[in-house]
């Protein structure tokens, strides 16, 4: 029987309607062979399931926690409150103000209590789960080639068609 690694970074989300622009975070993790959990969240509407889940999350083996969260983003801040772990935020695309909202509730963050926020969407939820993993990578030498490789994979790709026509 194979036993599946014990994650090492958290990620969570406000809504599972994240999920659309976090499966990205996900995929990205998976792609760099880092072992994570996922659950959705609130600050709001599961104040004491996060408080839970915040409180374990060392304990646990959790490495790095990538909050995601859209409107009055609070998720990532009120977790960073609650653990020394790294809290890296990512600012949900909101329909309302195309998440400007998420983007300033999330990285607002008073001296003291650091978030590592990224962009909006898509590309934020992609550059969280690469900046976990060179957190990680300053201890476990395996996710360091794991970075390295994905760069120059990144560059191969881009420079093996560089017309944008075809
Ligand atoms: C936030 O409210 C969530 O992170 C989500 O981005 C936003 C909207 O949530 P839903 O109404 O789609 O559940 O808490």
């Amino acid at each position: 029987m194979r036993v599946a690694a014990k994650a090492l970074v958290g990620v969570i989300m406000g809504s599972k309607s994240d999920w659309e622009d976090m499966s990205s975070c996900g995929d990205t993790l998976e792609k760099l062979g880092v072992p994570y959990e996922t659950r959705v969240l609130s600050a709001h509407r599961t104040p004491r399931q996060h408080d839970v889940y915040v409180a374990s999350a060392e304990q646990r083996g959790l490495e790095v926690i990538i909050a995601a969260a859209g409107g009055a983003a609070h998720l990532a801040g009120v977790t960073a409150a609650k653990t020394l772990l790294p809290v890296l935020g990512v600012p949900m695309e909101s329909k309302s103000l195309k998440g400007i909202d998420s983007l300033f509730s999330t990285v607002q963050m008073p001296a003291g209590i650091p978030v590592g926020t990224l962009a909006i969407g898509k590309a934020g939820a992609v550059n969280a789960a690469l900046l976990a993993v060179a957190i990680l990578a300053r201890k476990y030498p395996k996710y360091h080639e794991e970075l390295r490789k994905f760069r120059k994979q990144q560059t191969k790709a881009i420079v093996a068609h560089p017309d944008p026509r075809r």
